[in-house]
């Protein structure tokens, strides 16, 4: 009876919700516990399955996604507003020879990021509204104090590729605690160059299968990056590796459909991380999430076009990855190859575990809802059946709608030798499609249409 109540509330405020308040808290906490609820109710044993979403694990993942603290401290929108503030100093690239009219002006950048960063007491470094022409440059850390980059302008990268020593990075923040770069300007990676001798379009050698990613932040802890626009870059646009408790939102990622592996945001070894409020479409996914991630949250994400929300992928040359704690909450996916996807190879190991895709709104996406553990996309691979696989379990879709560009809405392809488990989907509406699955028995919950009809063939 009192799970029923619950039921029926939950449906209601899913209701009235579905559309309109993507990221309300009450939503976020009703759901999950529906998910747990849900697990008891069908007899989902969680002995067994000892990373269920009540274990420990789960307990913590319910604090994370309760309704978070305001983005900005009050103290950090003084240090990045206010130059009237008396304890907040102000300085501009501009004050060490940048001009902006052309020129290179990557010393006048290395030179203010050194008189910034051994500050004493919290700065502010301006890019002022100009198009400033940089070449690869590392603003590294540790720094004296707390920093903000405001960039205002335009830092836009040389298409001479012969000025990149090292083809990976173009701009850099390195173990930069407690930093904060900030809009409303642009970060131009400007990478047509690299696209035309990018392998994927140049098959014929010398051709790049490298190019550098637009904005690395590496072990950068206590990170703010907010309401930027990053465009064109010459692979990834921005990365955050080996970082710890970031807040990205308002950024704007563009890049044309066909530029090739121009991820948005790339995720990688990264623990507590947000992204909302922004909107991404490139020519590859818009949210990349790999091994070592945890606690990651997205809300509010307009993608497309480009290959859509992905884990993944994991467990490539035989790699031990996890991935766990994932909150897609709040999605616009249009025009993609794919909507929200967990890849895995074969062969690998490890687990992508205790994930929610929830109010997501498709439209014409080529595969909505996908989990392959049989990725295999470079045609030098060995693709032949490995009984070893990155373990897929604790999957809730929730509240997934919209329309396919194909006749597979959803494709569960399981590993044989590992099936997914504890798949559970719920208010599914996506049109005029199947849904194909293979090793995998999905939960169903609320009305979902389709439901797995006929398994693949292997
Ligand atoms: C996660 O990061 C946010 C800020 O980005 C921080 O306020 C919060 O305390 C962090 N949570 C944990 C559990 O570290
Ligand atoms: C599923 O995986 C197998 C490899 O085992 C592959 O042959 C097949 O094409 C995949 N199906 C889909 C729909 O991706």
């Amino acid at each position: 009876m009192a799970l029923q109540k619950h039921l029926v509330l939950f449906y209601v405020v899913v209701s009235f919700c579905a559309a309109s308040c993507y990221s309300s808290g009450f939503q976020e906490v009703n759901s999950l516990h529906s998910f747990v609820d849900h697990e008891k109710e069908s007899g989902y044993n969680s002995r067994a399955h000892p990373s269920n979403m009540n274990t420990i694990e789960g307990v913590k993942f319910m604090e994370f996604i309760k309704p978070r603290a305001q983005l900005f401290s009050s103290r950090k929108l003084e240090r990045a507003g206010s130059k009237s503030s008396s304890s907040v100093k102000t300085i501009s690239v501009a004050n060490f020879g940048a001009k902006g009219n052309g020129a290179d002006d990557t010393r006048a950048f290395e030179k203010a990021w050194k008189a910034a960063c051994s500050s004493n007491g919290a700065i502010v470094l301006v890019v002022p509204q100009k198009t400033y022409l940089v070449r690869p440059i590392e603003f590294s850390g540790p720094c004296k104090s707390h920093l903000t980059m405001q960039i205002y302008g335009t830092i836009e990268a040389s298409d001479d590729r012969s000025v990149y020593k090292d083809v990976t990075h173009w701009l850099i923040f390195d173990n930069v605690q407690s930093l904060l770069v900030v809009g409303p300007g642009t970060i131009n990676g400007n990478g047509n160059r690299w696209w035309e001798n990018s392998c994927k379009r140049k098959p014929q050698p010398p051709c790049n299968e490298q190019a550098p990613t637009a904005v690395t932040f590496n072990k950068c802890n206590n990170l703010v990056v907010k309401n930027l626009k990053i465009q064109d870059a010459q692979q990834m646009h921005v990365r955050f590796q080996n970082c710890k408790n970031v807040e990205a939102s308002h950024l704007t990622v563009t890049a044309p459909e066909d530029s090739p592996n121009t991820d948005g945001i790339h995720i990688t070894n990264t623990k507590n991380i947000t992204i909302s409020s922004s909107v991404i479409g490139t020519g590859d996914d818009c949210i990349s999430i790999v091994s070592g991630s945890q606690r990651v949250q997205a809300t509010d994400i307009t993608c497309g076009p480009g290959h859509g929300i992905s884990i993944g992928s994991l467990g490539e040359d035989n790699a031990n990855d996890h991935v766990s704690g994932v909150f897609v909450n709040g999605a616009k996916i249009s025009g993609t190859s794919n909507g929200v996807r967990i890849k895995t190879w074969q062969g690998g190991s490890g687990s992508a575990s205790n994930i929610v895709f929830q109010n997501v709104e498709m439209n014409d996406v080529t595969n909505p809802i996908i989990i392959d553990q049989n990725y295999c996309d470079h045609k030098n691979k060995d693709c032949t059946r490995q009984r070893s696989a990155v373990q897929v379990k604790n999957v809730l879709y929730q509240n997934i709608r919209g329309t396919s560009a194909s006749t597979d809405a959803i494709t569960f392809n399981c590993s044989q030798s590992v099936p997914c488990q504890g798949i559970v989907l719920q208010n599914i509406q996506l049109q005029n499609a199947r849904a194909k699955c293979n090793n995998v028995k999905p939960a169903y919950k609320g009305a979902v249409s389709p439901r797995c009809s006929w398994g693949l063939v292997n």
